[in-house]
């Protein structure tokens, strides 16, 4: 099988990892993909994806990031004759418009936070009344696409007011949302119409510094599977959020076909629907996949061409995934790039490493910092408290002047300090 995958970050690294597994793939290409990624696939800068799936001869083409899907990526895709791992543009809306999502959930019966649109066009006071509904903690979303950057939750009044300012200053409208207590879960499903595949359950760490102060990045870190979670809870979630979602989809006619992420608060409410994504998660992707036994290509394959209710139960490893985020100075705000990063060569497939914003140093010293998110280390250990120590170990071994990480990755799972009530 000839497969390719669209994208350029850690997660889109990840995949084409295991693909580069999977003895059944005889070819991974990537594009544009990263400097970062070269030991494991072929690299297509800059190429329209539908010439360049023709010109490999795809098998099978994974969409990673949620922007060409909601541009329709797959349907032009699927349109050449194509199978294609990604939703259409129309159930791409699942994260594209949150109005198209809170109004799927609606009638599903799924629970979500309530939302309330505030224009661009809205006076002083009417923010104000606005805000008035939701205190103390303030939920301001951008909404439009903005990889998960587009959040600030917040008890100041004027930091709220503030982020609403600058959303509308990008052009984009702004949600107000109620406040959703209790530990975050994220629940990727492959979904193909109504049969549901749950992966592992993982936790995503979206503030930028330990012990979630500072603003909201991409992520962080993340670990899988999550120890404090009720033996039945993955099953729940299908049961209670993604199924409905997913069969009220196909009786809308928007069948859903892909990765479908379901972003979770599990607290006095029960479970409720933080957001949905229609892509694997970034950083989570990249300790997910480090466990599953089941080779990936036959996986995604079967997805895309319509046979996931025939697939095998999916296999997965023992123990713990855990990946910690190596950013670049200055992020989330304005990351700086052009910084030399040593210690995370592109052959070095085995240690551990995933390449986000990386490329090649013009002199051809090496790689070079090119986004926020620089690089990814993910480990396994038959405890999640080993898994940490081997990702932070790994870590050690880069270096990327001015760069930061957290250092709690899972720590409040390891220390207990987490549960919920089943
Ligand atoms: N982990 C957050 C996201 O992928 O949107």
């Amino acid at each position: 099988m000839r497969i390719l995958v669209i994208g350029n970050g850690a997660r889109e690294h990840a995949l084409a990892y295991s693909l580069s597994l999977d003895p059944q793939v005889t070819e991974v290409h990537v594009s544009p993909g990263n400097a970062g990624m070269s030991a494991v696939a072929t690299l297509h800068p800059q190429s329209d994806p539908v010439d360049l799936a023709k010109d490999i001869q795809a098998d099978l083409v994974v969409i990673g990031p949620e922007i060409p899907l909601v541009a329709g990526v797959a349907d032009e895709l699927r349109a050449a004759g194509f199978a294609v791992f990604g939703p259409s543009a129309q159930a791409a809306q699942i994260e594209g418009s949150k109005k198209f999502a809170k109004d799927v959930m609606e009638r599903a019966g799924v629970k979500t936070a309530r939302a309330l649109p505030v224009s661009m066009g809205a006076s002083d006071s009417e923010i104000d009344a606005a805000l008035e509904q939701f205190g103390p903690h303030y939920v301001v979303k951008d909404d439009g696409l903005a990889g998960g950057k587009g959040v600030v939750v917040t008890d100041d009044y004027s930091q709220a007011r503030e982020h609403i300012a600058a959303v509308h200053e990008s052009g984009n409208p702004v949600l107000l949302e109620s406040f959703l207590d209790g530990p975050e879960v994220s629940l990727f499903c492959l979904v193909d119409g109504e049969t549901v595949v749950p992966l592992l359950p993982a936790q995503d760490h979206k503030r930028v510094g330990n012990d979630d102060q500072g603003p909201n990045t991409g992520g962080m870190g993340a670990y899988t599977p999550l120890p404090w979670l009720p033996e039945d809870g993955t099953q729940r979630i299908v049961d209670e959020v993604v199924r409905p979602v997913a069969k009220q989809m196909v009786e809308d006619g928007v069948p859903f076909n892909g990765l479908l992420y379901a972003g979770l608060a599990w607290g006095e409410q029960g479970i409720s629907v933080v957001e949905f994504n229609c892509r694997f998660g970034d950083p989570e992707t990249q300790a997910v996949l480090e466990l599953l036994e089941t080779p990936l290509g036959g996986v995604l394959n079967a997805v895309a061409t319509g046979t996931l209710a025939e697939l095998e139960p999916l296999q997965w490893k023992d123990g713990y995934a855990l990946t910690v985020v190596l950013a670049a100075e200055g992020y989330p705000e304005s990351p700086i790039t052009g910084t030399p990063i040593t210690g995370a060569d592109p052959g070095s497939e085995s240690r551990g490493v995933r390449a986000a914003g990386v490329k090649a140093a013009e002199d051809g010293s090496g790689l070079v910092s090119a986004g926020g998110r620089v690089v990814n280390v993910v480990a396994t250990g038959a405890t999640l408290e080993q898994a940490r120590e081997a990702a932070y170990d790994e870590l050690k071994d880069i270096t990327l002047p001015g760069g930061h990480f957290r250092t709690d990755i899972a720590l409040p799972a390891v220390r207990g300090a987490i549960s919920v009530d089943a």
